[in-house]
């Protein structure tokens, strides 16, 4: 099933915008720094599907937010993003040489850059978050440094990713495996969602239905990846495929075979549109995405 015509063009527009806020963002200096800076454009502009600015965008619109604001949050967002995967490819971790149909970071430039370069996007992510310029109530702007540093920290990606360093050697069985997914993966797509509620100045009790969706698609989108790598093409997918059972890594696609991991996604998608049920068309572009989450091959 190819995305819907909403949703190709809200992909499309989303790319643009957020190439275009990387590259004001990160002109390179004249000094040494230049090859710290083109580090971070080889990794944060010109590829990769942008769905977490895209889940910002498409929760946001539905409370009518600033554009602008929708934009800079879905930036910074995918500045922790982008960072998460240079070190994930560095040799200390999955140790790749292929990234979105490029080189990775340290095998364009090295490993000391992608080092810094990580560190940068990481850095520049609360840097956006916290300017004026993002929204004019600190108070917001205070919500969605707390939310972004807690999925993005040891109770989020970076402990998802301590967990699924240890998979490599421990037997993990599904309960286990389930926690790692939604901390290296969930927890940065869940706070994709949060932020556009943030932003629609919705209150925490009234982001109930938003949660469970953002929950259940981080989850449908890990073990989609996890099928990928055990069936999908590799010039689709612009990264070396087949590496998680080559690095013994327990999956859900190891642990249920790949049928049924496939129909706990389709349960799982379903699931994450039940819990939109209170919202009207405006929150048609999450249905969306959440098709979207599925069918993909990249
Ligand atoms: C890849 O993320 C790593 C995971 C968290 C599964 P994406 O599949 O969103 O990668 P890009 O941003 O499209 O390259
Ligand atoms: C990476 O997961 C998740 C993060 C970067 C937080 P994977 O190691 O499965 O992602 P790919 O398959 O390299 O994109
Ligand atoms: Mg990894
Ligand atoms: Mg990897
Ligand atoms: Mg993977």
């Amino acid at each position: 099933m190819k995305p819907s015509p909403a949703l190709q063009a809200a992909l499309a527009e989303t790319a643009r915008a957020i190439d275009a806020r990387f590259d004001a963002l990160l002109a390179i200096p004249d000094d040494p720094r230049a090859d710290l800076y083109r580090a971070m454009r080889h990794a944060a502009i010109g590829g990769g599907k942008r769905l977490r600015p895209l889940l910002v965008l498409a929760t946001a619109q539905i409370f009518g937010c600033d554009h602008d604001s929708v934009t800079r949050v879905g930036t910074a967002i995918e500045a922790i993003h982008v960072y998460s995967l240079i070190h994930d490819d560095l040799p200390a971790m999955d140790d790749d040489d292929m990234r979105r149909g490029k080189p990775t970071v340290h095998k364009a430039f090295d490993e000391a850059t992608a080092i810094l370069a990580g560190d940068s996007l990481q850095t520049l992510a609360f840097e956006i978050l916290s300017d004026p310029a993002t929204h004019p109530d600190p108070f917001v702007r205070a919500e969605l440094v707390l939310e972004v540093a807690r999925a993005s920290g040891p109770a989020g990606m970076a402990g998802g990713q301590a967990m699924d360093l240890e998979a490599e050697r421990a037997q993990f069985d599904l309960a286990t495996v389930s926690r790692l997914q939604a901390l290296k993966t969930g927890a940065l797509i869940a706070v994709a969602v949060e932020a556009g509620a943030i932003l629609g100045r919705v209150q925490p009790e009234g982001r109930t239905g938003l949660r469970g969706y953002a929950r259940d698609i981080g989850l449908a989108f890990q073990i989609v990846d996890d099928l990928i790598d055990v069936e999908g093409d590799e010039a689709a997918a612009g990264k070396k495929l087949r590496k998680d059972a080559e690095a013994g890594k327990e999956t859900f696609v190891s642990l249920l075979g790949v049928e049924q991991a496939r129909e706990r996604c389709r349960l799982l998608v379903d699931q994450s549109i039940a819990h939109l049920r209170h919202y009207g068309r405006e929150a048609d572009l999450l249905r969306d995405i959440a098709h979207y989450v599925l069918e993909r091959d990249r």
